[in-house]
């Protein structure tokens, strides 16, 4: 373990080995928010190494293949940080940690599948910490936590060795990760950012590197469980929010109202927030951080009734784009049994490869349970295997084959299509459940369309 000359919570020492460049950063974790945030401080010009236990990712990131192809504008950064060797990763922890003064984590924090958070990457890292962290180092945990999870579990966790004593000899602090992936270049130099430290000094810290690091504006908060909650709340509201217009549109589709048109109309009104309906909520973040949230308050006897019913609504939604497709094939007396459906769009949001608890892996199990023969195609992944189907190279090649088409994903490339390309599906089925098909440019054809939330056309 080498000695290490900077104080991390001396703020001039830490501000004067910013300046001098001489501080030396570890991002454990260099996933899809991890690696991004691993460039941006190498690129600061600070040497920064990160550790991952996923071998073939190190191996790839060190042969100088940049894994993030859908992060537009990492990977010049990449190739240029690599080139000027401030940075490269590694499997070995030690040797990073105990050569480093800053350490970043930005680990996974998933949830089990009975939706009980998972907290193992950051307790067994916390525990690696108690091991090998260098005095005077300081922890920045950017991943996604509960309220309290610092104070309550990671400091006694990084202090069970005995070698290490918080505002003694080493210091905590969080700054919660909230960029979009797909997006994460411009929001890691737009979005502001959340900062908690164990005191209001190590704030400051944080504050001063990430200032130096991302130039935009740090919210400072006053301790680490407030910067988390803040966090969660942002996205828990979106998630509740989707449930309220999922649930509108529901009740709207009975009433031949368009969700959309009701949403663009509300949205110019200056205090309402537009949100929109759709085949689920997914990926890395809005249902585990309503989890989250919940895990909070059955930990502290509260009851947090809103979450738990959006979070009801948003899980049924596969359902209900499975009952619009049977309703459909009904009307026009196809059997549901042996037709063939295209599923569209397999990533949980639009214009991102990622598939992390996408609603589209719901939907294909049910169409299948039901005895269809289900086929997909998503730009984003090309002739692999996923959710045990082999992904299309070409959705046109297919129409003729199929009995229904179903868009779950709203990729840009989606709404690009020609409305006469879906003229070609066999029994001209067409069902949209993400507002990216205008009813209006059906009208003259012979689809059989019926839109998420737009009533019968
Ligand atoms: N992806 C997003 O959209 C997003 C946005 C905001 C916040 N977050 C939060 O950021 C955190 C990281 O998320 P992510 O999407 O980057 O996850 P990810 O799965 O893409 O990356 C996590 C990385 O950590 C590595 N890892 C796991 N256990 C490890 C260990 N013990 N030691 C070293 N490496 C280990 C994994 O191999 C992986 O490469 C989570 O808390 C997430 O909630 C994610």
């Amino acid at each position: 373990m080498s000695d290490l000359k900077i104080n991390m919570s001396n703020f001039e020492e830490v501000e004067k080995s910013l300046n001098s460049k001489s501080l030396r950063v570890c991002v454990i974790g260099i996933g899809r928010i991890g690696l991004p945030t691993a460039l941006s401080f190498a690129k600061s010009g600070l040497q920064t190494i990160g550790v991952d236990i996923n071998e073939k990712l190190v191996q790839d990131i060190n042969l100088k293949k940049f894994p993030l192809k859908d992060e537009p504008g990492y990977e010049d950064i990449f190739n240029d940080v690599l080139g000027k060797k401030l940075f490269s990763a590694t499997t070995k922890i030690e040797d990073a940690v105990s050569n480093s003064d800053l350490i970043l984590l930005s680990l996974p924090t998933p949830m089990d599948k009975n939706n009980v958070p998972d907290y193992s990457a950051l307790t067994i890292v916390s525990s690696q910490l108690s091991e090998i962290l260098s005095p005077n180092s300081l922890v920045i945990v950017e991943s996604t936590i509960e309220p309290g999870f610092i104070e309550n579990k990671m400091i006694s966790l990084i202090s069970q060795s005995g070698r290490l004593k918080i505002k003694d000899n080493f210091s905590i602090g969080v700054c919660p990760e909230n960029a979009n992936p797909g997006e994460i270049l411009h929001d890691f130099t737009h979005l502001p950012r959340l900062v908690g430290g164990i005191n209001q000094n190590i704030t400051k810290i944080i504050t001063m590197i990430y200032k130096y690091v991302f130039s935009v504006d740090l919210i400072e908060m006053e301790n680490c469980k407030t910067a988390n909650a803040v966090k969660l709340t942002t996205n828990v509201f979106r998630d509740i929010n989707i449930a309220f217009v999922n649930e509108l549109s529901i009740m709207f589709e009975k009433l031949g109202i368009d969700t959309i048109k009701v949403l663009e109309a509300a949205k110019a009104k200056y205090n309402f927030q537009v949100h929109y309906p759709g085949a689920g909520v997914g990926g890395p973040c809005l249902p585990i951080n309503s989890y989250q949230l919940l895990n909070t308050a059955r930990r502290t006897g509260v009851k947090l009734s809103i979450i738990e019913s959006a979070r009801n609504i948003n899980e049924t939604m596969p359902d209900h784009v499975i009952k619009l497709t049977l309703d459909t094939f009904h009307e026009c007396k196809i059997p549901v049994e042996n037709s063939k459906i295209l599923i569209m769009g397999i990533s949980y949001k639009p214009n991102v490869k990622d598939i992390q608890l996408s609603p589209a892996k719901d939907i294909i199990k049910k169409f299948q349970n039901l005895g269809c023969i289900v086929h997909i195609y998503d730009p984003f992944f090309h002739s692999i295997e996923i959710f045990g189907l082999k992904v299309e190279d070409n959705f046109e090649n297919i129409l003729p084959e199929m009995d229904a088409v179903v868009i779950v994903t709203g990729h840009d490339e989606f709404k690009q299509i020609d409305i006469n390309s879906f003229l070609k599906i066999k029994s001209k089925i067409l069902i949209d459940s993400r507002g990216i098909i205008d009813p209006i440019s059906i009208k003259n054809t012979n689809l059989i369309f019926r839109g998420l939330g737009r009533g019968t056309f």
